[in-house]
């Protein structure tokens, strides 16, 4: 494999797959096509932007005929779908985003990725004479997904394993458990090369503050109250980005066709104890006396349909690829705060939109 697409790479999870990618596999090409949305960033990926195998397509994945050609132009053998509407909060609102990038877009890229590879085959290309029966040598399409699609769990020490029934309560996580459904169809119908991840909460640098951590850290920073959902009392089960871009990795190269994969940290928290601990590592960065942002936590209202718990069992993947997390969790929240408070002006601008001005001149939207 040489040429790889990487969709949602200007976002949170998909900036750090293109730089581990880049970096590590000069030998690849890497494609990132993103439509630049309101959570997509180049200002995520300055330090590769110049590197001679990493190139920026602005699409949106939802044009397939946009995806054709990116595909053809780039002679692509390798695609990790990342681009999606990803935030639970926002689905609730608008729900029509969600089918449309993360159910429609996949199919999209699935159908344009069928039709490259099979009329691009060696076999196809000599006329049949190489007797290669597989059109899909050498292909891969990996899907990247999350928990969510298997539901809530209860407080019972109980996990979601690869084969917990799909049980989707957002309209966020139905629209993520309908494009795994349709990449699963593509591999059963058509014997099309397929892997799948489902991953827990990511944290790290360059998330976009409205998913919980960043979002405390930006409001802690400004004296912001910090809206807990509920009674604070939800399970979340946390892992530091770059070890999910390892995992990814990992499973690319040399996960099984049509395999499932579950990536967790084997990290729950509360959210309120979690809460807690930022605070508590917000305000020993900023140098304020310890505990002097905890009058900033306000209840509010619950999410609707609120998940209870999610836990992931990623004991395959430790025991089949022996993938495990590097990073610990108070070391991971450790650098993460910093990052955030180092970077203040990312949070500023990302907060203010002067990125999306600067980009929609700079690509003529
Ligand atoms: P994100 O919201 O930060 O980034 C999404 C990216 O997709 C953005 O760059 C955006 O511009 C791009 N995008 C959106 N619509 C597009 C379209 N129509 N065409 C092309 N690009 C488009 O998301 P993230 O948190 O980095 O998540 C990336 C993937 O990982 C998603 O598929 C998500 O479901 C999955 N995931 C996320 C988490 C998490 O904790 N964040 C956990 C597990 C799985
Ligand atoms: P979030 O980061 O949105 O991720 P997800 O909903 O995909 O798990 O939220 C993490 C948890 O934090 C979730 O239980 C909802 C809760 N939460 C709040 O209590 N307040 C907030 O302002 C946000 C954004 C989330």
């Amino acid at each position: 494999m040489k040429n790889i697409l990487i969709t949602g790479g200007a976002g949170f999870i998909g900036s750090h797959l293109v730089r581990l990618m880049v970096n590590k596999y000069p030998q690849y090409n890497i494609i990132n096509l993103d439509l630049l949305t309101y959570a997509g960033n180049l200002e995520n990926l300055r330090d590769v932007e110049s590197k001679p195998n990493y190139k920026f397509v602005k699409a949106d994945i939802c044009d397939i005929e946009q995806i054709r050609r990116v595909i053809a132009d780039n002679q692509i053998d390798g695609i990790i779908h990342l681009a999606a509407e990803s935030h639970v909060d926002r689905s609730i609102v608008d729900p029509f985003s969600f089918a449309r990038t993360n159910v429609m877009g996949t199919l999209s890229l699935l159908q344009a990725a069928r039709e490259y590879w099979t009329s691009n085959s060696r076999d196809s290309k000599s006329g049949g004479a190489t007797g290669s029966s597989n059109p899909f040598e050498g292909k891969l399409f990996y899907h990247v997904s999350t928990d969510e699609v298997y539901g809530s769990l209860e407080n019972d020490g109980s996990f979601f394993t690869e084969d917990t029934k799909y049980d989707p309560h957002s309209p966020y996580s139905a629209s993520k458990a309908s494009s795994d459904h349709f990449v699963r169809a593509w591999h059963d119908t058509y014997g099309f090369p397929v892997k799948i991840s489902n991953c827990s909460n990511n944290y790290g640098s360059f998330q976009f503050p409205e998913k919980l951590i960043p979002l405390f850290i930006n409001n802690i920073r400004h004296n912001k109250p910090l809206p807990v959902y509920g009674k604070g009392e939800n399970v979340r089960d946390w892992l530091y980005v770059e070890d999910h871009a390892a995992a990814i990795d990992l499973i690319f190269h040399e996960g099984k066709l049509g395999e499932t994969y579950n990536i967790g940290g084997f990290n729950e928290w509360k959210n309120i104890d979690l809460i807690k601990v930022l605070i508590a590592t917000v305000d020993r960065q900023l140098g304020r006396p310890a505990g002097a942002s905890l009058p900033l936590i306000t209840y509010v209202t619950d999410r609707a349909g609120h998940d209870l718990r999610y836990a992931i069992d990623s004991g395959k993947l430790n025991r089949e690829l022996g993938w495990s997390p590097s990073l610990q969790f108070e070391e991971g929240i450790e650098k993460t705060v910093k990052w955030y408070l180092e970077n203040g002006k990312w949070l500023d601008s990302v907060t203010s939109g002067e990125y999306q001005k600067y980009y929609d001149s700079m690509y003529n939207r």
